[in-house]
């Protein structure tokens, strides 16, 4: 919270080896899916990938998107996969986490960044939270010099993606 109001923060660059820092956010994320009863399923590169980023910020960005994936999910699975790509003319790296949940109204798309926005649901498995999780996310990540889309559908499950240089580039 601090950090989403001073929007301050400076982050801390370190080499990253993804195919252990992923499965490591796998195991921490493992409790809650299945306690939910969902799958967590993954897809790494195969080749290592070494990224200069900072690790606690990227591990807090996909916690909350990984959170929400299973919040808004009742039955299926989550996917976290990762790929090189190139980004901004050099190559990066995209994380993408995918799930079969009640993904998102083509309305609520265009407020999803938005402060506070949080979509009604129709079921009576209706969720706590504040709609401040992805405008944090989205902040950080630009930080980081990258960038967060993603693709839903109402019903049928939501995918959000990141993208992100290999190599920190101050401007
Ligand atoms: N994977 C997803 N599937 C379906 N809807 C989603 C998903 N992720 C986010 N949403 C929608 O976007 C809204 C905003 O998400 P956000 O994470 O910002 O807030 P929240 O989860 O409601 O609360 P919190 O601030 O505690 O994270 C959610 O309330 C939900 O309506
Ligand atoms: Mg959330």
């Amino acid at each position: 919270m601090a950090e989403l109001e001073s929007d301050s923060f400076e982050p801390e660059f370190e080499l990253v080896e993804m195919t252990n820092f992923l499965g490591e956010i796998k195991k921490l994320m493992s409790p809650s899916v299945m306690e939910k009863g969902l799958e967590l399923r993954s897809e790494f590169a195969s080749a290592n990938l070494l990224v200069q980023t900072d690790k606690s910020r990227l591990q807090h960005i996909l916690i909350n998107i990984i959170t929400n994936a299973i919040k808004y999910t009742e039955t299926g699975s989550i996917l976290l996969a990762y790929k090189a790509v190139y980004f901004q003319r050099r190559l990066g790296i995209e994380i993408s986490i995918e799930d079969t949940g009640r993904g998102m109204s083509e309305e609520f798309q265009k407020v999803l960044f938005r402060e506070f926005s949080r979509e009604e649901s129709n079921s009576e498995k209706d969720q706590q939270g504040t709609g401040l999780g992805m405008v944090i996310v989205k902040r950080m990540i630009e930080k980081l010099g990258g960038e967060i889309t993603f693709e839903s559908q109402r019903d049928a499950g939501s995918r959000f993606i990141i993208r992100l240089p290999l190599r920190f580039l101050k401007k």
